[in-house]
């Protein structure tokens, strides 16, 4: 049951503020379990309306009037005032106060309360409102950089005395900085804040109270964005071979921006050939480099006049005193890379370890720089598996830059995606068949060379492999089969073996063979031609024949009447013979003028053997027309 005690208690006269917690405790006894939180009422300004909230009520429902009871000025008189429905608090207009009055306020529902009344002393329950804060921002001229920012308290009685407390924070910041000590209204000083970076931005606001009410801060002030000045970029590296610049190569000189969430624009000198040579205003945060260019500086417009700007000499010193032995590992579990390397003769100013992914632009490079004898870096950032980042290692003097030769380096190496593209070579020597391929670009080789597998298939006999060492990009292949035979190609690094390239399809004739057999074969096609001539009297029919009895080569060898230009119309029906489909080569074939084809009276003449250069040329016959040319195989692309 809730308890029902009705009126509020009998108020002491004048209660002191001391009083009040022992008041509390007394209603608290009696207090219903679950009853809302505590009311807070303060006046809004000196002299504005009183403010009275609570927390939202759940269980109990919600106070409809609020009670008021005036303790020091109207002898006890007690007054309530509507809540709006819905609404945790309410304001009591200014006309129902009495300035300094003391009030106990107390909420209910239905007559009864629904908690424990409060302790209003009107005098000091009030909160200021927020300070103004002056837009212009001074800043302190030298190192450590300081800003001023005034400021002027709300309106308030003069005799009364406000504090103020500050705070700020660098932009992108959630925290804020709580500036020690608190500012009193009077006499009233800036709020300085100190350790400032420059080029960045700020926040600040501030908020009053009352200097004896020490937990009734009034609203913060809205907040006031300052920048500090603009700074010269205190981090400078060159993109591209700084040794470049000398021969022709582009290079872009980049550099971090400092500060933070401020736009700043830059001023680039170069120095060629003792010239110096100043680029105005220039955006964030790179600038071509002019070649032959000594040094480069760059700076900051409108920069403060101490803040020094960066010079860096960008002559290439020669590689004997560059940095050496630069070894990369990855880390086990991190998608770090660890570098190291031994330092070169000299005494660099510091060392730079730059890295970029394989084909990545000129400007999407990364550096760290490293103290001097400080000879590893742990190079942040998420360096993928198969991935090819080229990375330099450059000792940076006064008198110039000494950069070690950079070093492609896969955080995990993985297979291959494709093979090498391989293509036919003049025989060497004639008759044996040389191939070259091309290299794998890196990005598809994902990883280190190891070596190339070179395969070869002749007809149906199974595929031959052998191994070639990633130096070579040629080789003969004296011992392939005779015939039309298939080669390709793979690479492979440490994770394996990548795929075939496309493949390169050679017709091979055999030489060897046909030396040793051609006469017997001539024999054949001598008796053949007789039979024809004796037997069969149709040489179109004897053509077939022998296309049938003979192999394929040495019918291709055989000159063919059809490319005789002779009176003999019927004859040039009879094809020629063609080069296999696929064969993909170029080759190049002489077709010899061959000789008119003797009438079937006259073959017996010939009863020795064909050998070509034993009968009558077409010209000494006369029967020919100029003589044919080379004919030209085109070459299908292997694939
Ligand atoms: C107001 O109430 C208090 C306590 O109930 C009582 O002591 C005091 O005499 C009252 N004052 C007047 C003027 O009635
Ligand atoms: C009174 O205070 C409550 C709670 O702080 C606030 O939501 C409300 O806006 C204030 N009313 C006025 C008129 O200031
Ligand atoms: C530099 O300062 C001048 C004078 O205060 C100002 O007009 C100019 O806009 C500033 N330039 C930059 C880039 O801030
Ligand atoms: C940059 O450094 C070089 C050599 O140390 C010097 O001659 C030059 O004046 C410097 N440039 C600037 C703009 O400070
Ligand atoms: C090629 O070398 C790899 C690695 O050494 C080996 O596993 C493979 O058997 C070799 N292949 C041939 C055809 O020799
Ligand atoms: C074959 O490779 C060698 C080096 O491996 C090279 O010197 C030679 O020029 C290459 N030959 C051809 C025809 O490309
Ligand atoms: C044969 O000669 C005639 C005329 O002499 C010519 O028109 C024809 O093109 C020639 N045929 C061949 C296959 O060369």
């Amino acid at each position: 049951m809730r308890e029902t005690r009705a009126a509020p208690c009998r108020p002491r006269p004048r209660p002191k503020l001391a009083l009040l917690p022992l008041l509390v405790l007394l209603f608290h006894g009696t207090r219903p379990q679950g009853s809302p939180g505590p009311l807070q009422c303060y006046g809004v300004g000196p002299l504005g309306d009183l403010n009275c909230s609570w927390e939202p009520l759940r269980d109990l429902g919600t106070p409809s009037t609020l009670h008021l009871q005036s303790l020091k000025y109207h002898s006890n008189r007690t007054w309530t005032v509507a809540v709006p429905t819905g609404q945790s608090w309410v304001t009591i207009p200014r006309e129902q106060l009495t300035t300094s009055d003391e009030l106990l306020v107390w909420g209910a529902e239905a007559g009864q309360p629904l908690w424990t009344p409060v302790f209003v002393n009107l005098e000091t329950q009030m909160k200021p409102e927020a300070p103004r804060l002056d837009p212009d921002v001074d800043f302190s001229e030298d190192d450590p950089l300081e800003a001023t920012v005034r400021w002027s308290p709300p309106r308030w009685p003069h005799h009364k005395v406000l504090v103020c407390q500050f705070r700020y924070r660098r932009c992108q910041e959630m925290a804020w900085t709580l500036l020690e000590p608190e500012q009193k209204s009077k006499p009233q000083n800036p709020v300085e804040i100190q350790g400032l970076e420059l080029a960045t931005g700020y926040e600040v606001s501030g908020r009053c109270r009352m200097e004896k009410e020490e937990d009734l801060w009034g609203e913060w002030s809205p907040i006031l964005s300052f920048q500090t000045l603009p700074s010269a970029p205190k981090d400078v590296w060159i993109s591209g071979n700084p040794c470049g610049t000398q021969g022709g190569q582009k290079s872009l000189l980049l550099w971090k921006a400092p500060g933070h969430c401020v736009q700043l624009s830059y001023r680039v000198w170069f120095q060629v050939k003792g010239q110096e040579l100043i680029l105005e205003e220039t955006p964030c945060c790179s600038s071509f480099v002019p070649t032959q260019v000594e040094w480069a500086a760059v700076s900051a417009v409108n920069a403060t006049s101490w803040d020094p700007l960066s010079n860096l000499s960008l002559v290439c010193l020669g590689p004997g005193s560059a940095p050496h032995g630069v070894v990369v590992s990855s880390i086990a579990g991190s998608t770090e890379l660890l570098v190291t390397w031994q330092q070169g003769s000299g005494e660099p100013q510091e060392h730079v370890v730059d890295w970029a992914q394989d084909g990545d632009p000129l400007e999407d490079l990364n550096w760290v720089r490293l103290p001097p004898g400080k000879l590893s870096a742990l190079l942040p950032g998420n360096f993928e598996g198969g991935v090819p980042y080229r990375i330099t290692v450059t000792a940076v003097s006064p008198g110039g830059l000494y950069s070690a030769a950079s070093v492609w380096w896969f955080r995990e190496e993985l297979a291959p995606l494709a093979g090498p593209v391989l293509w036919r070579l003049q025989d060497a020597p004639p008759g044996t068949p040389a191939i070259a391929w091309g290299v794998v670009p890196r990005h598809q080789l994902r990883g280190h060379l190891t070596h190339y597998t070179l395969c070869a298939q002749s007809g149906t006999r199974p595929s031959v492999c052998m191994n070639v060492s990633g130096n070579t990009q040629n080789i003969t292949l004296p011992n392939l089969p005779w015939g039309p035979c298939e080669l390709w190609m793979t690479a492979s690094t440490i994770a394996g073996q990548g795929p075939p390239g496309p493949s390169l399809r050679l017709h091979l004739p055999d030489n060897t063979l046909k030396l040793k057999i051609l006469p017997g074969v001539i024999c054949l096609w001598g008796l053949l031609l007789i039979g024809c001539g004796v037997r069969l009297a149709t040489p179109g029919r004897c053509l077939h024949l022998w296309h049938k009895v003979l192999p394929r080569w040495v019918w291709e060898k055989v000159p063919d009447p059809a490319n005789s230009n002779s009176s003999q119309p019927h004859m040039e029906e009879v094809p020629q013979a063609q080069p296999p489909r696929d064969l993909p080569i170029l080759e190049v074939e002489d077709i010899e003028p061959l000789p008119v084809m003797e009438p079937p009276q006259a073959s017996s003449q010939l009863d020795s053997g064909y050998e070509k250069h034993f009968l009558p040329t077409p010209e000494e016959l006369g029967l020919l027309g100029p003589p044919r040319r080379s004919h030209f195989w085109p070459e299908p692309t292997s694939g």
